[in-house]
């Protein structure tokens, strides 16, 4: 591994084994469960069943190959629930650490996907073939690697005109040769019929002492002494449960020169001031505003919001800005590519790219507006929240919001929620 001074210590101390983890608390229902012994039952169960699926289906092949269109066979698939399980929660809480930690262990490759590019399916089988295909002296090792499938933000999932969010997923769900694994920052009452079919656990925030120890731990490595142990509790008061919030802060407060108790208070408080407010600005200008790459780059790197949170929001705002089909076709294009190159980031630990994954999420997406650059006020959308829907659209709005519905085919419900 290189020794990057530009990784950000929420990649460098990401767990890499469940044993060196601390496990938050979940439950299935309403009973406390060990998630991560749930999901390697899960997996194992999937394959085992798959396997048994699969050669029926090869039975079926072969006697549908010679028999009469009367006697035909339907093929069969995995039910749902056996092959997909959902981890909710709020964010920065381990979700993510802990699929990546269990796979791990397990030898299993992920493949990672978001589910609030309306192409899930597509970009899904794109990521699937790349990783089967030739690469070289690693083929042979990544061949032997079973997969794993992560959908992250199941909650942002679109439907399409004549099919809702959740028969989408559950056209993945059906056609999977690997387990799939969601995850989902809050219970959406649209995707109440996917909670009936598959298992949710509800992931809880760790407690404040574990985190604690964490933060310890890393300062011990990065050999940071001026932090004390009351900045500590401040900066995990102000985060309420979200780890990553917590040791973004940490890594940001070391930075500073030597300072006071004082100001190193002042610092804590000034991370989470206004950054809601500051989002709803520095998404505007980069889609309002901003003209050349090099003005995408100084407002990205002007705010202090990390790139998990800047991603989520311009992936949840495009729609609301960009209205041409072939712009918006661009936009979805450079955020998959900016999805690959974070892939590889997290893979090869090449945090000297991490610009680069910037450039294309952020002003690779606004910079497509060439037609059209929507003046005026546009709703911007808070990625985990939705406020109820559309009453107070206008008809302009309306009819606006009917034809990004056509020429992008997300469903009424979604298109209005976002008012
Ligand atoms: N023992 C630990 N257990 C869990 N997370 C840890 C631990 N130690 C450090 N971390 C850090 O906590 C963070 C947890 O964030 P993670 O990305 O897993 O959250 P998430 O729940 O997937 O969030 P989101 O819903 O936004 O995707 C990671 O950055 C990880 O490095
Ligand atoms: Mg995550």
């Amino acid at each position: 591994m290189s020794n990057n001074s530009n990784e950000p210590w929420v990649e460098k101390y990401r767990p890499k084994s469940i044993k060196e983890m601390a496990l938050p608390m979940a439950k299935l229902g309403r009973q406390r469960v060990n998630v991560a012994e749930k999901l390697k039952e899960f997996i194992h169960n999937f394959f085992e069943e798959i396997k048994k699926i699969n050669e029926k289906n090869q039975q079926i092949r072969s006697f549908n190959r010679t028999a009469t269109e009367k006697q035909q066979k339907d093929e069969i698939s995995l039910p749902p629930e056996k092959a997909a399980v959902l981890l909710e929660g709020q964010p920065g809480i381990g979700k993510t650490s802990i699929v990546y930690a269990l796979a791990n262990d397990l030898n299993m490759e992920v493949i990672e996907t978001n589910a609030s590019d309306t192409r899930t399916r597509d970009s899904l089988e794109a990521k699937l073939k790349e990783t089967s295909k030739s690469r070289g002296i690693m083929d042979f090792i990544s061949e032997k690697k079973k997969k794993l499938i992560l959908i992250d933000e199941i909650d942002g999932i679109y439907g399409n005109k004549d099919r809702g969010a959740v028969p989408a997923i559950l056209d993945i769900v059906k056609q999977t040769q690997f387990p799939i694994i969601m995850c989902s920052n809050e219970y959406k009452s649209n995707l109440q019929s996917l909670y009936n079919i598959i298992p949710r656990y509800e992931v809880h925030p760790l407690p404040k002492d574990e985190m604690i120890k964490i933060t310890i731990k890393i300062m011990k490595n990065e050999n940071v002494k001026e932090i004390t142990k009351e900045d500590l509790e401040l900066i995990i008061e102000r985060n309420g449960g979200d780890l990553r919030g917590v040791i973004n802060d940490l890594q940001a407060l070391s930075k500073g020169e030597r300072s006071s108790d004082e100001e190193r208070k002042d610092m804590i408080y000034s991370f989470h001031r206004d950054t809601t407010e500051e989002i709803f600005g520095i998404i505007r200008d980069l889609f309002q505003e901003v003209e050349t790459l090099e003005q995408a780059r100084e407002l990205t790197n002007k705010s202090d919001v990390d790139y998990n949170f800047l991603y989520k929001w311009i992936n949840q705002n495009i729609p609301s800005f960009i209205t041409y089909k072939d712009e918006l076709e661009n936009a979805y294009e450079n955020l998959a590519e900016a999805d690959k190159i974070f892939g590889r980031i997290r893979r090869n630990m090449e945090w000297s790219l991490l610009p680069y994954f910037y450039d294309l999420f952020a002003g690779g997406v606004v910079l497509v507006q060439k037609k059209s650059r929507s003046k005026g006020f546009r709703p911007v959308n808070f990625p985990r929240y939705s406020s109820s829907a559309g009453m107070s659209l206008s008809n302009a709005e309306k009819s606006l919001y009917q034809k990004i519905r056509q020429v992008y085919e997300i469903s009424q419900t979604e298109a209005l929620r976002d008012f």
